[in-house]
């Protein structure tokens, strides 16, 4: 959502990510039923009306952090962010564990693949996780077949936790293997200050 803590637009890479208007909306739309984007998506095909209104819903809520990335004034891509609680005991409430973890996720239109937006595009997510919204991991999980999306996850150091036997079932595929990826906030950290040389000697 649009929340005073998270700061919009944000650069990613070559691209631009900030909240959906509806125009944008439009666009996404005319390629996110495209096979090449459904094939690895949980929600594969989407009807436009229930797309857009599930997006209006996202907009108000505090916990979802929804954006499409802009490289000029085209839409190229999405991404998602949704804060959740870590697993935690109960006891202690509130405790650590209420809203410490993210769970990423991204799309980029097809005729813009493989030049490296969706890592831009989950670079700046993590940004925002472990920036602004403090949490303490992120998480993001998919097909094991959908190399190029865990590409992306490893290229940005994210480490694959889980590899689960046949724990994910595909329309076409049947019962086929799956994989979560996770980070925590100063593995980022590190990673950042790596990668601007910060405290190098
Ligand atoms: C997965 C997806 C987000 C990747 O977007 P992208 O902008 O092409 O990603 P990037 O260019 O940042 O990186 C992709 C990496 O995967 C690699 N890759 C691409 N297709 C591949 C394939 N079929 N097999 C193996 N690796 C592949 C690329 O070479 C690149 O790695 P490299 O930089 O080491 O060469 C995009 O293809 C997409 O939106 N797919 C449909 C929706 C989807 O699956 N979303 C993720 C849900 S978990």
């Amino acid at each position: 959502m649009t929340s005073p803590d998270v700061r919009w637009p944000r650069p990613a890479g070559p691209l631009v990510l900030r909240p959906a208007t509806d125009s944008d909306l439009d666009e996404v739309l005319r390629w996110r039923n495209r096979p090449e984007v459904t094939r690895w998506l949980l929600r594969t095909e989407v009807d436009p009306d229930a797309f857009r209104r599930v997006w209006r819903e996202r907009a108000v809520d505090p916990t979802d952090h929804a954006a499409v990335a802009l490289l000029g004034d085209r839409v190229v891509g999405t991404a998602s962010l949704q804060v959740v609680d870590a697993m935690g005991q109960m006891h202690v409430d509130p405790g650590p564990w209420r809203g410490a973890e993210a769970e990423l996720g991204y799309l980029v239109d097809p005729s813009h693949a493989g030049r490296g937006f969706a890592t831009a595009i989950a670079g700046a997510m993590l940004d925002l996780a472990f920036g602004e919204l403090g949490v303490h991991r992120v998480t993001a999980g998919c097909f094991a077949d959908n190399s190029a999306s865990w590409r992306v996850m490893e290229k940005l150091g994210m480490r694959r936790e889980q590899h689960g036997v046949q724990d994910s079932w595909h329309a076409e595929l049947g019962w086929v293997d799956g994989y979560t990826y996770a980070m925590l906030a100063e593995e980022w950290q590190r990673s950042r200050r790596t990668a601007t040389g910060e405290g190098a000697a």
